[in-house]
């Protein structure tokens, strides 16, 4: 069995409506974040949680862990999704044969089952991110006009994306070179690792899975969590 480790992003302070960032807001009786930390302690009990916060809301997540802290560990994020991601890499474990799972707090429905299988896909072949297929057309841009393109060749990527914590450190370490512009091409981490030119696996996402970005997707992930 790999060494494993989760860092949950949850740095940003954007708030889909509300009066605190995304991950505090309540979600069927407990903060956003909260929902994917119980679920990743489920499908994995030995492993080590970093938590990538705000600063300005820190104390707010450790009121939130309370009782419930021992084997997690906080930190504090950057500006960026990638800056939180590196702060949060640094603070796992060096471990040659070890897998490190990035998972954005502000997606809390990912199943447990889901987890095992991103687990399994990462061991098998040390870069894998769960992908779902695109149901809505797609279309191209090309300056004011647009082109239809076909859907079958594109996926929808999520998180967790799990990966051979050497690969991740190193390709994190690599990015302290890139320009502004450069990083801002790098949306995810699978996006990190393929620069290094390593193959990245999909392992199935589910439809469930969704982002937190605004109101109306609160709303949908408490209507789903009431149906189970
Ligand atoms: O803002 P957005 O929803 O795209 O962010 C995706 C994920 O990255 C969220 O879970 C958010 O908490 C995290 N993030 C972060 N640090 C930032 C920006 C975003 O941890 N500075």
């Amino acid at each position: 069995m790999n060494k494993t480790a989760i860092i949950l992003a949850a740095g940003s302070g954007s708030r889909a409506g509300g009066s605190v960032p995304k991950q505090l807001q309540n979600l069927h009786g407990i903060p956003v974040f909260l929902h994917s930390v119980n679920r990743f302690i489920s499908g994995c009990q030995d492993t080590q949680i970093i938590l990538v916060v705000n600063p300005s809301y820190r104390d707010m997540f450790i009121k939130h862990l309370a009782g419930n802290d021992t084997c997690i560990h906080i930190v504090n994020g950057g500006k960026s999704r990638l800056e939180s991601v590196a702060a949060g890499l640094r603070a796992v474990s060096d471990n040659e044969t070890g897998l490190v799972a990035v998972h954005d707090a502000a997606r809390p429905l990912l199943s447990v089952d889901m987890i095992r299988r991103g687990w399994k896909c990462a061991a098998e072949h040390a870069a894998a991110v769960p992908a779902i297929q695109v149901t809505d057309s797609l279309r191209k841009r090309d300056g004011t006009l647009s082109h239809a393109v076909d859907r079958a060749l594109y996926m929808a990527v999520q998180t967790p994306q799990i990966f051979r914590t050497d690969i991740l450190k190193k390709g994190y370490k690599e990015l302290e070179s890139l320009a502004e512009t450069e990083l801002a091409a790098l949306t995810d981490d699978a996006s990190v690792v393929e620069r290094m030119g390593i193959p990245v696996h999909t392992y199935e996402g589910e439809a469930t899975n969704l982002k937190i970005t605004g109101p109306a997707d609160l709303a949908i992930a408490h209507t789903i969590l009431s149906a189970l």
